[in-house]
């Protein structure tokens, strides 16, 4: 498939009557639509659109499509599955499918033997589900999140999510019990620490808030149940925290009886290079949730913990399509294919190059204040000044546009929505790297001078 290739400007008249067609059948709740792509079809890291338009993806549903699209393996394993069964609900009686992931799961996951699966439809109701566990576990009930992150939809992982504060308008009231303190983010954090020359300083600020303020102060120390955390915070904009700050955080979870939960929704399944983002940072978590690329996108989340913490009452954390036999034979291929085709070395590799060709733009564009990414989830933080680091969401929004127009999908995230998401299955080519980087590049030049007219909605 030769990609890009734009057959008629994007986006073309089968498109746009779609484009009409989701304004009037579907909520605006649904999405906020960044990006006007309607696919048909997809290929490896290639999407096909309506109008016959061919799009580089560095989206891949929003970290999703691992394993890329009409990848043959994951096509036999699900058109096998639903012509022997498509449904065996957990709840009342046995799926083979779902044994075979969960114990698989158990195994390749960090931690101590003797962990359990609940499986869910999203990485939102896993989130639930985790909450669930370690308040019913530990009998407390406050949780720690971090502020910037996203952990989803439903009312117990909105109320958990400190990421655009519009999304919980008129929606009240939320789950009650969290306390939201400040992530370690080496580019802009409250105390104005540079955390890539000054990592240590920024994860001790961040401990001792989480310590002698929130713990000293703030919430009954031993009612905590949970501390919960991306290892990567994802739609916050791809921060990377200090190599040691989950090591002091498990620190304090062991000090105060409080579990570490690992929100992997965004960061496992390789998407960072290695089988589960906290691999980076050497911790074992108590709970760890996985959603997204678990069944390359097919509905499937699955929480992972020791069976003390595991089990919860017989049916507590039912839902009736959870991990059937599809998805769940989805999810053992996807494991299968990152497996025989080495696509965690994959996403090092063509990460890691990637990273190399943003890093050089720092140097030459004033409008790229940050690069930074582990395999492939990768960010270019774009500011108004690289002294005061203010984000500029109009200018994102320009060059998202413009990488459209020329056959890249390249969507925007961030807390301050002025992020260039990077976030490709994991099948991506070198060179397909190569040229989706050379539209970066290209887009970046056309915003600069003023090229571009238009611009992609961001997030508010
Ligand atoms: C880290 C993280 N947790 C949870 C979620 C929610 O997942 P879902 O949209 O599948 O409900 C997301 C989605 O972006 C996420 O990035």
């Amino acid at each position: 498939m030769k990609a890009p290739y734009i057959k008629i400007t994007p986006p073309g008249p089968k498109a746009k009557n779609y484009l009409k067609l989701d304004q009037k059948y579907i909520s605006s709740g649904s999405g906020v639509k960044l990006l006007p792509i309607v696919p048909e079809y997809g290929e490896g890291s290639t999407i096909t659109d309506v109008d016959g338009n061919v799009f580089i993806d560095f989206l891949s549903g929003a970290g999703a499509a691992v394993t890329g699209y009409s990848h043959p393996i994951l096509v036999k394993a699900v058109q096998d599955q639903v012509s022997k069964i498509q449904h065996s609900m957990l709840g009342y009686t046995y799926n083979i499918q779902a044994i075979t992931l969960a114990q698989r799961l158990a195994e390749m996951s960090p931690g101590k033997q003797n962990k359990k699966i609940a499986f869910g439809l999203s990485g939102s109701d896993a989130v639930d589900i985790a909450l669930k566990m370690a308040r019913f576990s530990t009998k407390k009930s406050w949780v720690i999140t971090f502020i910037g992150a996203y952990h989803g939809q439903t009312y117990g992982s909105a109320s958990l999510s400190q990421f655009q504060g519009s999304l919980k308008k008129d929606m009240g009231p939320f789950v009650s019990n969290i306390v939201a303190v400040p992530y370690p983010d080496p580019y802009r954090n409250p105390w104005g620490i540079d955390g890539y020359k000054y990592p240590d300083k920024l994860t001790e600020a961040t401990i001792n808030y989480v310590e002698n303020y929130i713990l000293g102060h703030v919430v009954p120390r031993d009612d905590v149940a949970m501390i919960l955390a991306e290892p990567i915070q994802g739609d916050g904009g791809t921060l990377i925290p200090p190599s040691n700050f989950f090591k002091e955080l498990k620190k304090i979870c062991d000090k105060y009886g409080i579990l570490l939960a690992i929100d992997e929704v965004q960061t496992g399944i390789g998407r960072t290079g290695t089988w589960f983002g906290i691999e980076h940072f050497g911790v074992e978590p108590d709970i760890m949730i996985l959603g997204k690329g678990l069944a390359s996108g097919m509905g499937l989340s699955a929480v992972i913990a020791h069976k003390d913490i595991a089990d919860t009452t017989n049916g507590s954390l039912i839902f009736t399509p959870a991990a059937n036999p599809i998805v769940s034979s989805a999810a053992i291929a996807t494991l299968d294919i990152i497996e025989k085709e080495k696509l965690l070395a994959n996403s090092q590799e063509v990460g890691s190059l990637l990273l190399k060709r943003f890093m050089k733009l720092l140097d030459k564009y004033a409008i790229v204040g940050d690069v930074r990414g582990k395999g492939l989830m990768i960010a270019l933080d774009i500011v108004k000044d690289k002294k005061t680091k203010e984000p500029d969401r109009e200018m994102t929004g320009k060059i998202c546009w413009r990488a459209f127009e020329m056959g890249l999908i390249l969507p925007s995230i961030g807390f301050y929505g002025n992020c260039l998401r990077i976030v490709p299955p994991l099948v991506l080519t070198k060179d397909l790297a190569e040229i989706g980087a050379d539209i970066i590049e290209q887009a970046i030049k056309d915003a600069i001078s003023g090229k571009v007219k238009k611009a992609t909605s961001t997030w508010s």
